[in-house]
């Protein structure tokens, strides 16, 4: 089954089979003020999953939780480490619970707030629902949701913490769900290098400098198409860069079931790309240069070839303008971020 399949399955157990109250939030609990970011652009809450300082504690716990998987081995931080920027160890695919090896490389998480669809082809539409996907994937965490309801209201501190977070007993699917979402949405990452030169605070050496006006520049990088410059890096839209000629993985095209997204997948944002690799929905590169040689001369020509790049001269890049690119990707490392306490594991 896909991932949506187990997604849609798993909405199915919680909305379909009883009836379950939609918990609200707990009038004893602190609303968490969330300020536009800086450097980033305004964004709005759900009004659905309102964020408080008990919620998102409690999100923090579940995510480092190993109870959250089927045998108790595997975390939401197991796959996803705050050093990476919340990848995976350099991984090419995770290990589920059982060893088993997934198809895609583990995505980074911050800023999660500004997107729409979420894993590389979109398959969840909100935070909330994304959660579900890993918890209960058989090659991922392959975690029965009743069985954990049941280690969770059996639990010496969970009940508490939930009750102070939600307000309501017993703890449902949706309340983790919520909690896990609140905690991933104060992940923002906006403090890297770039974002000091854009403040003015620090310089920019003279290969940055040029690595960024190739980014931008239509006839040369023209990275700026998609991965716009500031901001989330990312036009949040579905594309096929022409990785392959032949799909092992279809992409958006296993959610829509339209011909014209085969081959497409999430344009990831390239904030802190230097400590992400390996690179692409299959984790097929290892360094930045592969990235950069990907679409100087690498991309395939293929149907469903982006319309920016089909239009690109390959070759356009030469040796040095290809390390001057690196160089302005090397800026986005948010070292801040990578060491916040507030995301570490307790
Ligand atoms: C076994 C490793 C593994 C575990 C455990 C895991 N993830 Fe992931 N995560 C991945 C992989 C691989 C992807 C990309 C999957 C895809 O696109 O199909 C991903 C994607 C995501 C995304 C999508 C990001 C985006 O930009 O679209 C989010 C959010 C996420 N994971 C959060 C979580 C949370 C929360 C948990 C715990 C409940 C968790 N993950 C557990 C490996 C894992
Ligand atoms: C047509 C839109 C488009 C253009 C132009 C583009 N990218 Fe991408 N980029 C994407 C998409 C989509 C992906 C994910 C592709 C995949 O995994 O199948 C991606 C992936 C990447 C990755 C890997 C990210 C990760 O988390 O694994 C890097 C690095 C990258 N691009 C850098 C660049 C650079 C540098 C340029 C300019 C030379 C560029 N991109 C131009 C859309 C684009």
């Amino acid at each position: 089954m896909s991932r949506s399949g187990f997604i849609i399955a798993f909405f199915l157990i919680v909305f379909g089979c009883k009836k379950e109250e939609i918990p609200g939030t707990s009038s004893a609990a602190t609303p968490y003020p969330f300020t536009t970011p800086v450097n980033l652009p305004a964004v709005e809450i759900p009004s659905n999953n309102p964020m408080t300082y008990e919620g998102i504690k409690l999100g923090k716990k579940l995510f480092y939780d190993k109870m959250l998987s089927g045998n108790n081995t595997l975390s939401c931080g197991s796959c996803h480490n705050q050093e990476n920027g919340f990848t995976d160890n350099n991984k090419q695919f995770s290990f589920g619970i059982n060893g088993e090896i997934g198809v895609r490389n583990s995505m980074p998480l911050f800023n999660l707030v500004y997107d729409r669809h979420f894993f590389w082809d979109g398959g969840a539409s909100d935070l909330e629902s994304q959660v579900a996907g890993p918890i209960t994937n058989p090659i991922e965490m392959n975690q029965d949701i009743a069985e954990l309801l049941q280690e969770l209201n059996s639990h010496a501190e969970y009940p508490s913490l939930f009750k102070k977070a939600f307000g309501s007993l017993p703890i449902t699917s949706n309340m983790v769900l919520k909690a896990i979402a609140q905690f991933e949405r104060t992940m923002i990452s906006s403090n890297s290098k770039f974002d000091k030169y854009m403040r003015n605070e620090v310089a920019f050496s003279e290969a940055e400098i040029r690595g960024m006006n190739l980014f931008n520049d239509m006839q040369k990088g023209d990275c700026n198409h998609c991965h716009m410059l500031g901001g989330t890096f990312t036009d949040y839209d579905f594309r096929n860069t022409g990785l392959d000629s032949v799909y092992a993985d279809q992409g958006r095209f296993i959610i829509t079931g339209l011909a014209s997204d085969i081959g497409k997948f999430k344009t990831p944002s390239l904030r802190n790309i230097a400590v992400t690799a390996p690179y692409m929905h299959d984790g097929r590169f290892t360094t930045l240069t592969q990235c950069v040689e990907h679409y100087n001369t690498g991309f395939h020509y293929t149907q469903n070839l982006d319309p920016v790049l089909a239009s690109s001269v390959k070759g356009r890049l030469n040796q040095n303008e290809i390390s001057d690119i690196v160089a302005f990707l090397n800026t986005l490392t948010d070292t801040d971020f990578l060491n916040n306490p507030q995301f570490k594991k307790p």
